[in-house]
């Protein structure tokens, strides 16, 4: 896409806060909203500031995804050439628990989006899929024709928001839309001036582990040590966030492709590690010790997850460059400069 203007939804968290980033810095002019639910407007502040010398700049409106009289309100005083849609809820145990909070905040949230988008004759979406939507693969690496099956409520939100996108290009083919399937996002931009930062406990390994090495937890807990992998642990495929980031933007320029319609990518980088192998590399990367306890297997794990990129690679010109030790390396940095993510310290949390 010739550089515009872009909506980035959830653009205050994770991945959005690392893709507004790379959208400066390529030149688009960036409004993010976001309700803040699991992140800081910090975020959006250091984007700034790392962006400072690139012209462009990011505006952001803090606001909920489902308050449409507010999401009209924006569309109608600005001209965005496309979204990307990040906002969304993500813990999936959260999800087992709080099945209505997740359909809610997730899919009632992106049906909004998209009929304001609709109504202000937007019509170009980047939206945020999950390897989750693959459930437990029989067959790695996992192509985009792998069948569809979820293994909880976070999962379905993003299979029936995927469905939704391809019921609304059938009736109407001015939508471009593009699904995104990451795979485990980790890393954090080599700066080490923005990263992850999720409320309360982690959930996921990378956030834990440097909690971990940071002190503020005792032990990392192995979930399973018996599956039929290299050592037993659980395989996935992790990809540097900063690769992720510029995934995003090679999909903006494949909205410009007359031929598109709505399609799907997975986003990873082909390669399956261990939950050892991992903390072996982040030990490495830190200097410090990262103190294991093995427990039984997590329900709901999957044995082994891992991408087929070739699809992203032919069709979008993307590729992901970093490796597990630079993912350690720019988590560790983020981590020793930010222990306590953007707040001062835990007492403030
Ligand atoms: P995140 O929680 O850091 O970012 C999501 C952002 O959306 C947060 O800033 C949150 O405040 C905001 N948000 C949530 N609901 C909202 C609403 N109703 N209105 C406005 N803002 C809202 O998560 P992330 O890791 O950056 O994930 C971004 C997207 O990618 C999510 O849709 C997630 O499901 C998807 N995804 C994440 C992963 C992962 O492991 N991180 C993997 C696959 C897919
Ligand atoms: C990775 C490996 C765990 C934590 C999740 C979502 C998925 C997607 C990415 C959003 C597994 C093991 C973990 C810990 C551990 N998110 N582990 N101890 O489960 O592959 O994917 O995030 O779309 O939908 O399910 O990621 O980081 O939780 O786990 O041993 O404290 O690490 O068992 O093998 P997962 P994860």
């Amino acid at each position: 896409m010739a550089v515009g203007s872009i909506m980035v939804t959830g653009g205050a968290g994770y991945i959005g806060s690392h893709t507004v980033l790379q959208l400066l810095l390529d030149g688009y002019q960036v409004a993010v909203i976001d309700n803040l639910d699991n992140s800081s407007a910090t975020a959006i502040q250091r984007v700034r500031e790392l962006a400072a010398h690139h012209g462009p700049s990011v505006t952001f409106h803090q606001m909920d995804l489902r308050d449409k009289p507010a999401l009209d309100k924006l569309f109608a005083s600005t001209k965005f050439d496309a979204v990307i849609h990040f906002a969304g809820l993500k813990a999936v145990g959260e999800s087992v628990e709080k099945p209505l909070m997740y359909y809610d905040n997730n899919v009632v949230g992106t049906i909004t989006l998209l009929e304001v988008m609709a109504t202000h004759g937007c019509k170009k979406l980047v939206f945020s899929s999950s390897a989750a939507v693959y459930g437990w693969p029989k067959v790695v690496p996992c192509t985009e024709e792998y069948p569809l099956s979820a293994a909880n409520p976070y999962g379905r939100t993003k299979l029936f928001i995927e469905e939704i996108c391809r019921d609304i290009h059938r009736i109407d083919s001015e939508w471009k839309i593009i699904m995104l399937r990451y795979f485990n996002p980790v890393g954090a931009h080599p700066s080490g001036y923005i990263g992850e930062d999720p409320r309360g406990i982690p959930n996921n390994l990378m956030p834990f582990m440097q909690q971990v090495a940071v002190g503020r937890r005792p032990a990392l807990t192995v979930f399973g040590s018996d599956y039929s992998t290299r050592d037993g642990t659980g395989v996935r495929d992790y990809i540097h966030v900063v690769d992720l980031a510029d995934g995003h933007i090679a999909a903006l320029n494949k909205l410009s492709d007359p031929s598109i319609g709505c399609e799907v990518y997975n986003l990873g980088t082909g390669k399956g590690t261990s939950v050892l192998e991992m903390v072996a590399a982040f030990e490495k990367a830190s200097g410090k010790e990262i103190p294991v306890v093995f427990s039984g297997r997590r329900p709901g794990d999957a044995e082994i997850l891992y991408a087929s990129t070739k699809k992203a690679e032919l069709e979008l010109n993307w590729k992901a460059k970093y490796d597990i030790n630079e993912m350690c390396s720019h988590q560790w940095n983020w981590a020793s400069k930010n222990p306590y993510g953007y707040k001062p310290s835990e007492s403030k949390s």
